[in-house]
């Protein structure tokens, strides 16, 4: 049986796709902060895990690889921080909180990638994937904190994909979903119009199921790189 590795899964895409994978008989380690959220989230899924925390901890980190066990098919680096809301332009952003940004977004999923390699190395076919934006490779007034780290995670993604060859890692650019985080990005306006989390979830199931080559990718036409 295949094992699943998902952060931030409470609430949003990463709820959305646990669900996807539960259903397709995967086991799944997932975390989130809240802890009753976290249960809430994976009550009646037999196959999720949940193992609550902030992936910034490396205590907690631990925890999740110990609760992967020997092998590992699948790292998804979903868990991410926005930063403040209302974005701020960069000559007024808080530094303190832009570092906290980089923990989650950077830090956290590299350190969680070293932890998770040797059983990754323990599947037949791993894969890796981080939650990229167009933030990462558009210049919005108000995203330069969130979106430079996410270009950091793109660019973590496509060195580990040169020195992993054994490993296929995606980064994967949702598009705008209505979720906690779009809402948080946008204060007070109708999301509405946005996709739903669980209509992006099967661009991924896609790129999992065909496994192009490492690259990045996006939700609106999941089978051609970007990068
Ligand atoms: N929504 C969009 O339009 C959009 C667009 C492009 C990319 N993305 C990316 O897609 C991914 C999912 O976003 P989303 O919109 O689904 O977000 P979301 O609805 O806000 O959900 C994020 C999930 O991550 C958890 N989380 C946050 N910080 C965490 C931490 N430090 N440790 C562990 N778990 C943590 C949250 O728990 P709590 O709720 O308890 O905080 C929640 O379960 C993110 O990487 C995001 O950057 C989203």
């Amino acid at each position: 049986m295949a094992t699943a590795l998902i952060t931030g899964a409470s609430q949003g895409f990463g709820r959305a796709l646990l669900g996807a994978l539960v259903a397709q008989q995967w086991t799944c380690v997932v975390d989130a902060p809240d802890t009753e959220a976290l249960q809430a989230a994976t009550a009646g899924m037999p196959g999720a895990r949940a193992v609550s925390g902030d992936v910034a901890d490396p205590g907690h980190r631990a925890d999740m690889v110990a609760a992967v066990g020997g092998r590992l098919d699948l790292l998804v680096h979903n868990a991410s921080a926005l930063g403040p809301s209302p974005l701020p332009r960069l000559a007024d952003h808080p530094l303190d909180a832009l570092r906290q940004v980089y923990e989650v977004d950077v830090v956290a999923p590299l350190a969680l990638t070293q932890l998770a390699l040797p059983a990754l190395q323990a599947a037949p076919a791993p894969t890796v994937v981080v939650l990229s934006s167009d933030a990462a490779v558009r210049a919005y007034s108000g995203w330069g904190g969130y979106g430079s780290a996410k270009a950091a995670l793109d660019h973590l993604a496509a060195v580990l994909a040169v020195e992993h060859p054994e490993i296929r890692v995606y980064a994967f650019d949702p598009g705008d979903m209505r979720t906690a985080m779009h809402q948080a990005a946008f204060p007070g306006e109708d999301i509405s119009d946005r996709h739903e989390p669980a209509a992006v979830v099967p661009a991924l199931l896609q790129l999992l199921e065909e496994r192009p080559g490492s690259g990045r990718y996006r939700a609106a036409d999941p089978l051609t790189a970007t990068r």
